[in-house]
Order: C-alpha cells, then structure tokens, then sequence
C-alpha cells in the first residue's frame, strides 16, 4: 500500500489480520528485508511491514527534503503516525539493528503503543567516538560517491561467513537492497544513529514481554551485545535471548525460518 500520512508518502505491506506486529528495517534496508515473516506469520498475526521514511517506495525522485529523517525520534514519530492512520492501538514491535534503535526511541516517546518488543541484531548502547567518526566518513561517501558505494563498504559486515560461503542469493540481495537507496536518505539515517541517546535505561524501564534475537556471526552487533540488552530488561518482561546459527547481522533475511520461528514461539508464548 501506498498513501500520504501525516507529512510524506509511506509505502507498507499490511497481511494478517490480528494482533499487530510492526517490523522495522536496519540501514540501509527497505521492508524487503522482512519478506519471509511477513509472508509466514501473516496467519498469526497482521503484519505491518513500512519503508522508513526516504527508503524503499517511501522514496521517490520527486519527493523533497522533508521526504528525508535525521533522527531516531522522527523515525519513531512517523511510525506512530502510520499506527494511527491504520487505526491500531498497539503492537508489537520488531526492529532489526536501526529498526532496533527506533523501537527503542519510540517506546521513550510512545510506550503505551506496544503490545510487545522483539530487538534483533542491535544494541542499546550510543555510538563510540570511533564510531561516530566512522559515520562521519560513510557520510561524506554517501554525499560524494552514491548508494552504491555505502552497500559496497557496508556489504562486509552485513552478511556472516556462513551466508558469504553457502548463501550468494542472500548476498546479492542485500548488496541490490542497499545500492538502491536514496543518498539523502542514508545521510539522514546515518546522522540519526550518530547522534541517538544510549538506551540502557530506556530497556530498564520496558514492561512488556520482550525477545531478543541476534546471529552468531552478527560482527556489527555481536551476541555479547545482545546478551547485555538481555540482562537490562526487568524480570517482568520474561525477556529472552535466541542466537540464530550461522546468521550475520541481517539475520531474518540469512536464516529467515529460524528468525520467524523464535518470533512465532514468542507471540505464541
Ligand atoms: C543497521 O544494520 O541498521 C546498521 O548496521 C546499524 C549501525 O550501523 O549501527
């Protein structure tokens, strides 16, 4: 689907019928990424799958600067905006890795909107100074040298060894993923992670039933990463932690039926 909400043009997949479960793209994802859980849990649940604001079909040659976020924040606000303009009180909410750092965002401005948090691949932690002026670099590439050459230096750490050796159709997916977004919109996302607040506390203060998911061979957010967001949450949210086997970062695209089947073990329980 496609439509005007609030101030820009978003583009979604709505399948299932149910209770909701709104998943979030990492960077510099579309909602492709999520296509085997939308396609598998849509008999559980109704999934509600977007292109974040400037990425994927909620981009377009014609669309100007507003069409871009620059914020965890705005990216959260715009999910809202789509809750309501689909008139769903509250969801559970899937994030993978900047999808996961929106999630955060939003439970700090929203928290009465979720039904459930399920954190894939990400961390709570803000950005290293290193970090930060690697972004800083990526940036300056995303300006001078296009999409393309983001998916190219990004392409390394996205996939694990596994997916590199046994898996060329997941890497040629996700390098196509990457290469066509939008610019303006990588350097908008980028500068959103920059400069995004740490979230420790933000998972000290989360009350609904919560999953985390990470691949073994996730190098950008490793499983110590996860297994730290692990012991943040309160005892009340039952939180727990699945590693997918011979997964990288993007873990629901290289091992998607492990991925969508932790998260129907999780709406099940
Ligand atoms: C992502 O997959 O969303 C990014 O790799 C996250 C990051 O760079 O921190």
């Amino acid at each position: 689907m496609i439509a005007t909400v609030g101030d820009h043009t978003v583009a979604w997949d709505d399948a299932g019928t149910g209770r909701a479960l709104l998943f979030v793209h990492g960077f510099p994802h579309d909602r492709t990424l999520w296509a085997h859980q939308r396609r598998a849990l849509s008999s559980l649940a109704r999934c509600i799958v977007p292109d974040l604001r400037g990425f994927g079909e909620s981009a377009g040659a014609t669309f100007g600067p507003a069409h871009v976020a620059r914020s965890v924040d705005a990216f959260a606000d715009d999910l809202v905006a789509l809750l309501d303009h689909l008139e769903i009180d509250r969801a559970t909410v899937c994030g993978l890795s900047m999808g996961g750092y929106i999630a955060m965002a939003m439970w700090r401005r929203h928290a009465d909107r979720f039904e459930g948090l399920i954190l894939c691949d990400t961390r709570a932690g803000a950005d290293s100074d290193e970090t930060r002026a690697a972004r800083g670099a990526m940036i300056d590439k995303a300006r001078t040298e296009g999409a393309a050459a983001v998916a190219a230096a990004q392409l390394d750490k996205m996939v694990g060894a596994s997916t590199k050796v046994a898996r060329r159709d997941v890497v040629e997916t996700m390098t196509a993923m990457m290469a066509r977004q939008r610019p303006d919109a990588l350097v908008g996302a980028l500068e959103a992670m920059r400069d995004r607040p740490d979230s420790r506390e933000t998972l000290r203060s989360i009350t609904v039933p919560t999953l985390v998911i990470v691949g073994d061979e996730d190098v950008i957010t490793p499983p110590a990463e996860a297994e730290a967001m692990r012991a943040l949450f309160p005892a009340t949210t039952m939180a727990t932690l699945e590693t997918i086997p011979g997964a990288g970062h993007v873990s629901c695209i290289e091992r998607p039926s492990a991925v969508t089947h932790a998260i129907s073990d999780y709406l099940h329980r």
